[in-house]
């Protein structure tokens, strides 16, 4: 396995790793970098790709300098090595939504972490990172993302997840293929909340949607993220009516 780097804003570096197993067509695991005087990681990847994913973030960053591990939600390919990540770098410390940290993380992280109130900002030097609370949205209670204000940089995490070993940055529609990434995983929890949060983030106005799982983009994003909500909406309600 290899890990592909690119830039796809400003100082957001995206390190993607293709695992052809995991899915027709391979599955994209991918973690983000943003560089500032205090580095922040979005996404560490599972204990068992630590050493390739640690290899290469040092291609960017000293890993010592690390200063913020963040992520979506505790699920082992968003945070499985974050304990490796506190143990290279002395200065780091886990930061996520108080909710997280009172259900799991206070005990799960080997440092305790930053707890973070909804709207809170984390001033890095040169990039300002905005907590956001998304419960259950796509999935786990302590959910949430990211967003990089000076770039206007979304880290949506699985929202959008989608199959294939695409480029980086893509044009084309990211909506349909996430979609039918959601027959095959019925990864979201779909309620009658999640269509309102999906849309709360698209008033965010971002100009990229950084992805775990498939290709980011940097066009139309708010309209995508507007799109996605409807089509959840309806699945929603088509369940409803035939429940
Ligand atoms: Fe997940
Ligand atoms: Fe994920």
């Amino acid at each position: 396995m290899q890990t592909r780097i690119d830039e796809i804003a400003d100082g957001v570096y995206r390190l993607s790793t293709c695992v052809p197993e995991a899915a027709p067509g391979g599955f994209t695991f991918n973690q983000f970098l943003i560089k500032g005087d205090e580095p922040l990681l979005f996404h560490t990847g599972p204990r068992g790709m630590f050493p390739l994913v640690s290899r290469s973030i040092a291609r960017i960053v000293e890993l010592e300098r690390i200063r913020w591990i963040t992520f979506g939600h505790v699920e082992s390919d968003e945070c499985g090595a974050m304990n490796e990540f506190l143990a290279v770098a002395s200065r780091a410390q886990v930061a996520h939504g108080a909710l997280g940290c009172m259900v799991s993380l206070d005990d799960l992280c080997d440092r305790p972490p930053r707890k973070l109130a909804d709207g809170e900002v984390i001033d890095l030097g040169g990039k300002r990172i905005r907590h956001i609370d998304t419960p259950h949205v796509p999935h786990n209670w302590e959910a949430r993302v990211l967003f990089e204000e000076t770039t206007r940089t979304l880290l949506c995490g699985d929202l959008f997840t989608h199959t294939g070993d695409g480029p980086a940055l893509t044009d084309s529609d990211i909506v349909g293929p996430a979609l039918a990434a959601e027959e095959l995983f019925h990864a979201t929890a779909l309620t009658v909340a999640t269509a309102a949060t999906i849309r709360r983030l698209a008033t965010l106005q971002p100009q990229v949607l950084a992805l775990m799982h498939g290709s980011s983009t940097r066009t139309r994003c708010d309209e995508a993220l507007v799109e996605l909500a409807d089509a959840y909406e309806l699945m929603v309600k088509q369940r409803e009516k035939s429940a």
